[in-house]
């Protein structure tokens, strides 16, 4: 699908979600309140803390802050932050010497997002607006990459993993949440825009995932899917997309599952010589 088309539909799904955070859905299209996809990631003690739109605007599909630990000090950026929650969770970890940058392309969500951490109180924490597949940070300026259920709306993942590795620092650490598809999935689906912009249509292949990342440079790459869904939750996917429900249900079966999907850009190697660092 064309990169704007799919960026519009993007931007004014989650625009709307924003401005209607007491009505907030899902990263499912359809399925609200035990959506299969974004309920139950985060612990009761995450929660208490937060500023309860932060909580009740979370469109994830993981919990990336718990892939990784993170250090005080350290510099983490959150790919499509939305509402704010695992910025402002990190933004507790990394303390008051760290500094956690969300990045997202739809203003009414950096507006949610920026007042969400005005009532967090959080002084370490700067929402810019861009998108992930132009980040707007100069080369080797963050220590971890985290996001959480983005990389699958994008049209264009090369361009997204190219420019994590480059913000990243020698070194630095990826630790996404993603859905990923696990085998063949049927064409309609894949076609379809609001599948796209509720994260399944988008979502790649877990071998292509690894694959990309490799071209992109990134090392240790681990890909582990922690939540199959099955017939039941594909119904929930598939209501209102326009698609025969009872017919690809079945074929849905298993297909799609959220991941954690975990990589590091590789230390820079000491130049060892005039010849060898020409
Ligand atoms: C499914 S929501 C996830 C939000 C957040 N990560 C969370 O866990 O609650 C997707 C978010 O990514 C943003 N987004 C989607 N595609 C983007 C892109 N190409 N560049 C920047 N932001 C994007 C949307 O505006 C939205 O806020």
């Amino acid at each position: 699908m064309a990169d704007t088309t799919v960026q519009t539909a993007v931007r004014e799904k989650y625009g709307e979600i924003a401005k209607s955070v007491a009505n907030a859905s899902c990263c499912g299209p359809a399925a609200c309140g035990g959506d299969p996809i974004t309920s139950d990631l985060y612990s009761d003690a995450e929660k208490q803390g937060l500023p309860a739109d932060a909580v009740a605007v979370s469109l994830g599909c993981g919990n990336p802050t718990a892939l990784l630990p993170l250090e005080a000090g350290q510099i983490v950026l959150d790919l499509g932050s939305g509402g704010g929650i695992d910025v402002l969770l990190s933004a507790k970890r990394v303390g008051p010497t760290g500094k956690v940058y969300g990045l997202d392309m739809t203003d009414e969500m950096l507006a949610l997002a920026r007042q969400n951490q005005q009532k967090a109180g959080a002084t370490n924490v700067e929402f810019l607006k861009g998108t992930i597949e132009a980040i707007p940070l100069p080369d080797h300026a963050v220590d971890v990459i985290i996001s959480n259920c983005v990389i699958n709306l994008s049209s264009d993942k090369d361009a997204v993993l190219r420019e994590a590795f480059r913000v990243l620092k020698p070194g630095g650490r990826f630790a996404v949440s993603d859905v990923v598809v696990r085998g063949e999935v049927p064409a309609d689906v894949r076609r379809n825009m609001e599948l796209w912009v509720g994260c399944i249509a988008g979502a790649l292949e877990e071998t292509e995932y690894v694959s990309k990342l490799t071209a992109a440079g990134f090392a240790d790459i681990e890909l582990e899917p922690w939540r199959v869904y099955h017939v039941d939750d594909a119904r929930a996917f598939l209501t209102d997309s326009g698609l025969d429900v009872d017919q690809l249900a079945p074929q849905v079966e298993g297909r799609f599952a959220s991941a954690f999907i975990r990589a590091r850009k590789p230390a820079a190697t000491a130049c060892c010589g005039p010849a060898c660092c020409a």
